[in-house]
């Protein structure tokens, strides 16, 4: 079977193709580098000849509001288009837990037109939703500074190891289309403000986390369920801890 990972030069992107890889399917990893490019179109036609599955986890180099909408919108376009053409049997998408209760978000709401295309296009498709990646503890942390303070919801949070991610949608890409929603998620739910905390704390940052329940992420206002999955989630076996002491990250002391 042809597979063909759109980003998959990302995080996510690179641990997929390897897991498929082991698992002795052919998979081509696309991204502008490597001569495909889901703006311009470029290399997309000759990619997917033949292609039976591709996989989405590209994202958008900016995340701001029309910059993202413009990614999400005219990637989806071309790549759903052109897979149309070649006859690809099964879409995989990554998107995010809460996407539809988190359009106050610019990015959020480009994560919904991405997925609203899928939906519409005729192609048998899979959406992953997953909580955030650990990876993107030290974005979430950038993005809540106010002076020398961190401003962040304490709002419940489910973060998941990208090597989990990664796991799941290796799994869902060899299965059958489910024209759907399924949802990941890591093994313990925990405050948000009090894990980008002990992140700051194990990275030697002194900062202090302000638990500020109006504090926004990425343009919108959580409540006790945005973040989190339904029941029924698949649930990733790495914990915060674990995922940690495996980085091999520069302490600031
Ligand atoms: N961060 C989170 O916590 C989180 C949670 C749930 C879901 N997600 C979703 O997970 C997905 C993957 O995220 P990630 O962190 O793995 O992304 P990433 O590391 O930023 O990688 C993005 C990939 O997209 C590629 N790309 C960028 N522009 C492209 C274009 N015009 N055409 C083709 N490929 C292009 C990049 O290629 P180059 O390397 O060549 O630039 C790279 O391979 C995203 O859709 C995101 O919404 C993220």
């Amino acid at each position: 079977m042809k597979i063909v990972v759109i980003g998959g030069s990302g995080l996510i992107g690179s641990k997929l193709v390897s897991k498929l890889r082991q698992h002795g399917q052919e998979v081509i990893a696309a991204s502008p580098d490597s001569g495909v490019n889901t703006i311009t179109g470029e290399g997309l036609a000759e990619v997917l000849t033949d292609t039976q599955v591709v996989v989405d986890v590209a994202n958008s180099p900016s995340f701001e509001d029309s910059a993202v909408m413009e990614f999400f919108e005219t990637s989806g376009r071309h790549l759903l288009a052109a897979e149309a053409v070649a006859g690809v049997k099964h879409h995989v998408a990554l998107s995010v837990v809460g996407t539809d209760r988190l359009q106050e978000s610019g990015y959020f709401r480009a994560k919904q037109a991405q997925e609203n295309l899928i939906k519409k296009s005729g192609i048998s498709y899979s959406i992953v939703h997953s909580t955030q990646f650990f990876e993107f503890l030290r974005s979430i942390a950038a993005a809540g500074a106010v002076g020398e303070e961190i401003h962040i919801s304490p709002a419940p949070f489910q973060p998941i190891a990208s090597e989990d991610v990664a796991a799941a949608m290796a799994e869902v890409t060899m299965g059958k289309p489910i024209n759907g929603i399924i949802e990941i998620a890591g093994p313990e739910r925990i405050s948000l403000a009090e894990l980008v905390q002990r992140y700051l704390n194990k990275m030697g940052d002194t900062r202090k986390v302000v638990a500020d329940r109006h504090a926004r992420y990425y343009g919108a206002e959580l409540n006790e369920h945005t973040l989190v999955p339904e029941n029924g989630a698949r649930i990733g076996s790495i914990d915060f801890e674990t995922w940690f002491s495996n980085q091999k990250i520069v302490i600031n002391h």
